[in-house]
């Protein structure tokens, strides 16, 4: 499988590309008469293509009837925690779409996360079907980038998951996740990696150029069948050897 990378002068055009595929995307499933089922991530770096999905000119454009929002990961704190990733969503563009509240989809970080990572999976099959994999199948999973090789909630050198849905901790707090699974990730019809600052440039030179002197979760992403893409800007690409 070859990445295809897309490096941007500055973070907002590269923001703007990806508000530009979600419409792109939306408006093929809603001519298609299906769904289209979009992964988000946390973190910071997502902000840039929220607020622009809340733009009056892309919000009133985009199909909402057609999506249904899911996460990659949650940290397990209540939906109006600061650190929640559906909560900054919600913030962010949720409350500002016609999104059917009953296709945003968020994961239940104020529950037991092991009962909560059963439940999820449920509801992310009840959604998208069974792929031939027995795993479902997203149509589009977002991804950040952690400065050490994590992704979602797959942290280096804690299991990635067999399931659909999996429990993690992260390694400086020992805060809980719910996190999809690297193999769920990987059945994705197409999975982005967006990048952004320079401090994420020596692990995307790492991951991206092969020489990872470990096993970076993320360097593990490989959607298969699916489109693989980074979307950095020239700071994270910064260490990049241009071909
Ligand atoms: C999370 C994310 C995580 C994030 C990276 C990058 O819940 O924190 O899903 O994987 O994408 O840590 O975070 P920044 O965008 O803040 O650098």
């Amino acid at each position: 499988m070859t990445a295809d990378i897309r490096i941007f002068p500055e973070a907002p055009g590269l923001m703007d590309y990806l508000a530009s595929q979600w419409l792109d995307q939306a408006l093929q499933a809603a001519a298609a008469g299906r769904v289209f089922t979009v992964a988000l991530c946390g973190g910071r770096t997502p902000q840039g293509l929220f607020s622009r999905l809340a733009q009056p000119s892309l919000r009133d454009s985009i199909p909402w009837k057609n999506v249904h929002l899911f996460w990659g990961d949650e940290r397990c704190v209540p939906p109006d925690h600061e650190e929640s990733n559906y909560g900054m969503a919600r913030k962010s563009f949720i409350d500002s779409v016609a999104l059917p509240e009953g296709q945003v989809h968020r994961i239940r970080g104020e529950c037991d996360p092991i009962e909560e990572a059963d439940r999820y999976a449920g509801e992310i099959r009840q959604v998208t079907g069974m792929g031939q994999t027995g795993y479902p199948v997203l149509n589009w999973v977002l991804l950040g980038l952690g400065i050490d090789g994590h992704t979602a909630s797959l942290f280096p050198g804690q299991p990635c998951g067999k399931e659909i849905c999996t429990v993690a901790f992260h390694p400086a707090t020992g805060q809980k996740r719910i996190s999809l699974t690297l193999p769920m990730i990987n059945q994705a019809e197409r999975v982005t990696f967006f990048v952004t600052r320079c401090e994420k440039a020596q692990i995307v030179r790492e991951i991206l150029s092969g020489t990872a002197e470990q096993d970076y979760p993320a360097g593990k992403v490989n959607p298969g069948a699916g489109r693989l893409e980074w979307c950095l800007d020239a700071e994270a690409a910064s260490l990049l050897k241009q071909s």
